[in-house]
């Protein structure tokens, strides 16, 4: 992979490009891939839009984090599962200081999880389930026996105050997958960091929909732009965030 800006390089050392300095205390990361035409998904799923260095770099993304955060659609579709890094991966936590696995931390409003499933596999860090007040109790109760499930927020969850219960568990480094629906809660609650957009050397036609879905939000978020790097024809692009939180 190669730097095409802010200083073209031929060669970069990833870890360097995607690390956050020590001294910033609570930083939370989104990631997506994206058509040049702007699609999430092709058929339905965001992997046909990837190659191997969308893979590594999410790979990365992941390794440089403590939680995992993802909106309860991704986690459905993408088959998701509590991570158990071994190997280099494991390695490369432990040189950042990071615990061994990241927390997955689902947000859902209807809790419709398979709890016999990958998310609450005994064997890896206890999964967190982030519902609101009014999410189906029954299947509440039945999560807390596999989970620890975090109540915020009345009709939906209050992603604000979501952030600041895991920043309160002492967790640092958040890499938010998605999807669309909670990095449009995410925006609009001013909590984003930082972008990382794969911008893949395809166009996909209509139909599939965008990184930012749900209803319309008056959503205001500048982005600078503080790299671009490049694979076979793949763009990959970290832009920080500069956010107000939104007027509801
Ligand atoms: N291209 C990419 O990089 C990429 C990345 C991620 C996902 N995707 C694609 O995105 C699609 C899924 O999209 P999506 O928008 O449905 O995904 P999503 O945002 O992951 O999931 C939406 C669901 O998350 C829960 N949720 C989100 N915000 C909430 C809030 N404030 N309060 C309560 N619950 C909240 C709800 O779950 P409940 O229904 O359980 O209440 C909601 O139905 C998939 O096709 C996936 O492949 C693409």
């Amino acid at each position: 992979m190669r730097r095409l800006l802010p200083s073209p390089a031929e060669k970069v050392d990833l870890e360097a490009e995607y690390c956050v300095a020590d001294a910033v205390p609570w930083h939370l990361r989104v990631s997506f891939v994206s058509s040049a035409d702007g699609a999430m998904t092709v058929n339905g799923r965001a992997g046909e839009l990837g190659n191997d260095g969308d893979r590594r770099v999410f790979g990365l993304l992941r390794d440089l984090s403590d939680v995992i955060l993802v909106g309860a659609g991704t986690a459905r579709i993408e088959r998701y599962r509590a991570q158990r890094p071994t190997g280099e991966r494991l390695d490369r936590r432990r040189r950042h200081g990071l615990p061994d696995a990241p927390v997955m931390a689902l947000v859902s409003k209807r809790l419709d999880f398979d709890l016999d499933g990958g998310l609450f596999d005994p064997r890896a860090p206890r999964s967190i389930v982030i519902t609101s007040d009014s999410s189906p109790a029954d299947r509440r109760s039945a999560l807390e026996r596999v989970a620890d499930v975090l109540v915020v927020g009345g009709e939906s969850v209050d992603l604000s105050a979501a952030v600041a219960a895991l920043r309160d568990r002492g967790f640092r480094r958040a890499h938010c997958e998605g999807g669309p629906h909670l990095f449009a809660t995410a925006l609009k609650a001013g909590i984003v960091d930082e972008l990382c957009l794969t911008l893949s050397p395809m166009l996909t036609g209509p139909g599939a929909g965008r990184i930012v879905a749900g209803p319309e939000l008056p959503i205001r978020a500048e982005m600078s732009l503080r790299h671009v790097l490049e694979e076979d024809g793949y763009l990959f692009l970290r832009y920080d965030l500069r956010q107000e939180p939104a007027a509801s």
